[in-house]
């Protein structure tokens, strides 16, 4: 394959934003994982290198920094760059493939730009398209047939009377009815001479054992639509409840992408250029209720949060965007990121709150036949209609809306309360883009919540310049700068003793020796301790814990630490790490054989030079035994290692709380004094104050999910 004349540089045929989306749309873990098995590890996966010959993996695939990197022979890069180095591929070659395979449609080349090979591939992409389009729309008549007029169809229409849906909107949304059988569709567009692949691709029939088969059946269909109108995707709601899953959506198509499509857009549009807003709701079942009770400006994110493509679509029609969402999932973390992609892409976003936890669907059919007496807080009234357009009358600004939730979360009557809510908001007015307006806000705020003006300014254009960082560093977190700011601020803080110190507790210290196990076992052993905890260091530094680990991490990834360091500060015996250090000796002395491992257990004593850890030796040769299987090892190292961790951030967050509270009894004697010098340093002891419950908060994020399931084996 000739190689391109020189690098391609980036942007010379695609612009920054095509190849950003290309690779937004793109799944690296899935790419990679069809030429290198992958397998799951934290937040990462990991798989033996295809770049050089190894046994045990150090290639890893970071999906979310879209990047991958092979510890063994530091062969790195994007997807892209993945190609070409496994595919020989042009970087050219590389985007076209992947667009192709994430649907996305890049642009004609020139006349006389590109080869003839280029200019028939976009020629292919572009029929493919129309077929699938041809496809889609004789799939959405033929569920809209079944609905309206098979004998089948009739559970579907009993369903949407149920519902209280008008038959006016069976024709609109294009509602319809999947058939029951396993071939039903298949059979009606085999028929039509389409071929099963072709279906497949469009997300319509799936393969198996025995061939193809029907992907949706016996389930009420919404035809999800382009902006011009064209059925390009379906959800599939089970017809009766508790049937799992309750919705079904078409699959990634070349046509259809959950991220960008926006449920009921087409129809949407014209009412939101007029009335210049738009009404964001999350359910297929919300849009149609809204529509018909005239707000015919409500579209679907259809569940997920936001996504900047539908926020760019909606961008395109107003700048003013009302959100609508049942009160379960408006303050989720999933909905309010929601919400802060579509305020980032320049829309006014406010938010409405619909009374007693319903759904839109819920609240506007509600009242109506007056079948339930509503304890309505204060309106009284029973008419759904207007109790939702009240919602979206009194809808707030996102700011607003922001600040209640985190006023609603903590306690605001404590300081501790009201600068974790103060801390909240703080992303909320960085991203208000008015200067003007974002003073405003900070100081209404800073007086609801009693803390200092200045302290919470500070805070403000601290919290912002550490986005920058951030985001120069490509999503690393700035621990140099964070470890520095946080020593000062610690020295300052700092009264109570530190946290470390003592013994660890016992299922801690047991994880410890089973990692020394680990370690005298095999050679493998030993690698894969290695491995671990340069993932666990490298999640320390990313999530910016500090302490022993992250600092001397960092160190050793400047290249000015010792590079043993960092396995050593994940013991906290000091008999373990004893052990440690002399294991780790004898293993970088080991001239490259590998009969030479495992150390014999009295050797390991012998170095220990008659110091402390001969008895810790003891109790890890008894418990090698336990361990003599591959497997057992692996799931120990895993284990083990995930307990340190979890100790390691709770022992973090402890230390900081004691902290806090020690400040905050501090800051609680200056209250009352409103006098020139204590004011001030009120205000200091405030930001320190924030400092410390914002590092608090970021750590407690941790502590959920990824952590919470480690156990010592063997216990
Ligand atoms: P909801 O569970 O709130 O359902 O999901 P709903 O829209 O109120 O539906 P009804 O009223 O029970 O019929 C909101 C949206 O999330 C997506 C769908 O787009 C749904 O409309 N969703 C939900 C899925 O894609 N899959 C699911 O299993 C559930
Ligand atoms: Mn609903």
């Amino acid at each position: 394959m000739a190689p391109d004349p020189g690098p391609p540089g980036r942007g010379r045929f695609f612009g920054d934003d095509l190849l950003d989306e290309i690779r937004a749309r793109t799944d690296i873990v899935a790419v990679i994982g069809e030429y290198v098995p992958l397998k799951r590890r934290g937040a990462n996966y990991v798989g033996l290198c295809p770049f050089h010959p190894e046994k045990t993996p150090s290639f890893t695939v970071s999906p979310d920094k879209q990047m991958f990197y092979c510890f063994g022979c530091q062969t790195g890069g994007n997807v892209f760059t993945f190609l070409m180095k496994r595919e020989g591929l042009s970087f050219t070659e590389a985007v076209e493939h992947l667009a192709g395979r994430a649907g996305v449609a890049l642009p004609e080349p020139d006349l006389g730009r590109g080869s003839a090979a280029e200019r028939a591939a976009a020629e292919r992409r572009r029929r493919e398209r129309e077929l699938l389009h041809r496809v889609m729309d004789f799939a959405a008549r033929f569920y809209q047939r079944a609905l309206v007029k098979s004998p089948e169809g009739e559970r579907a229409r009993r369903y949407l009377r149920r519902r209280g849906v008008r038959p006016e909107s069976v024709e609109t949304f294009r509602l319809g009815y999947s058939p029951p059988a396993w071939d039903a569709l298949l059979k009606a567009l085999k028929a039509k001479g389409v071929e099963e692949a072709v279906l497949e691709r469009a997300g319509l029939v799936r393969r198996g054992r025995d061939g193809y088969y029907d992907l949706f059946r016996d389930r009420l269909m919404f035809t999800i639509c382009d902006h011009r109108g064209r059925p390009i995707g379906f959800g599939a709601r089970a017809l009766d409840d508790g049937e799992e899953p309750k919705y079904l959506n078409s699959p990634e198509t070349p046509l259809f992408s959950k991220g960008r499509a926006l449920y009921g857009l087409h129809l949407a549009a014209p009412a939101i250029r007029r009335g210049g807003r738009a009404l964001v709701v999350e359910g297929y079942m919300d849009v149609i209720a809204c529509h018909e009770f005239g707000f015919d400006y409500a579209v679907a994110s259809m569940g997920t949060a936001f996504t900047p493509d539908q926020a760019r679509s909606l961008r395109r029609l107003t700048d003013t965007v009302i959100t609508a969402f049942d009160t379960d999932s408006a303050g989720t973390q999933a909905t309010l990121k929601g919400l802060e992609v579509l305020s980032a892409a320049g829309c006014r976003v406010k938010v409405a709150e619909i009374p007693d936890g319903k759904d839109p669907d819920d609240c506007l059919r509600s009242g109506r036949a007056g079948s339930r007496a509503e304890a309505a807080g204060g309106s009284g009234s029973r008419d759904g209609r207007a109790a939702f357009a009240r919602a979206v009358e009194r809808a707030v600004p996102l700011v607003e809306y922001r600040f209640r939730l985190a006023v609603r979360r903590h306690d605001p009557s404590t300081v501790e309360g009201r600068v974790r809510a103060a801390a909240e908001i703080l992303p909320v007015l960085a991203a208000v883009e008015s200067p003007l307006e974002r003073g405003e806000y900070l100081r209404e705020f800073a007086g609801r919540l009693r803390v200092s003006e200045e302290a919470l300014r500070a805070e403000l254009v601290r919290w912002t310049k550490a986005q920058a960082d951030t985001r120069r560093r490509g999503g690393v977190r700035d621990t140099d700068r964070r470890s520095r700011d946080n020593r000062e601020l610690l020295e300052i803080a700092a009264k109570a003793g530190n946290g470390e110190g003592g013994r660890p507790p016992a299922a801690v210290a047991k994880a410890e020796r089973i990692l020394l196990a680990c370690m005298m076992t095999s050679a493998r052993g030993m690698s894969l301790v290695l491995e671990e905890m340069m993932q666990a260091a490298e999640w320390c530094r990313e999530i910016g814990l500090l302490g022993p680990v992250g600092e001397e991490v960092a160190a050793a990834a400047d290249g000015t630490g010792d590079p043993g360091a960092w396995v050593l500060g994940w013991f906290s015996d000091p008999g373990h790490r004893r052990v440690a250090e002399v294991l780790l000796g004898l293993w970088g002395s080991r001239e490259g054989g590998s009969g030479e491992w495992p150390p014999d257990a009295a050797g390991v004593v012998d170095a220990l030079e008659g110091g402390e850890g001969a008895e810790t030796v003891g109790r890890v040769v008894f418990e090698v035994r336990a361990l003599s299987e591959e497997a057992a090892v692996e799931q120990a190292v895993r284990d083990c290692v995930g307990v340190v961790k979890e100790h390691r951030l709770n022992s973090r967050i402890e230390e900081l709380h004691r902290r806090i509270s020690e400040l905050e009894r501090k800051v609680s004697e200056l209250e009352g004094d409103e006098a020139g010098a204590d004011g001030a340093e009120r205000a200091r002891l405030q930001s320190i104050l924030f400092e410390l419950i914002r590092e608090q908060i970021d750590l407690e994020r941790h502590t959920d999910g990824g952590t919470g399931h480690w156990q010592v084996p063997g216990d």
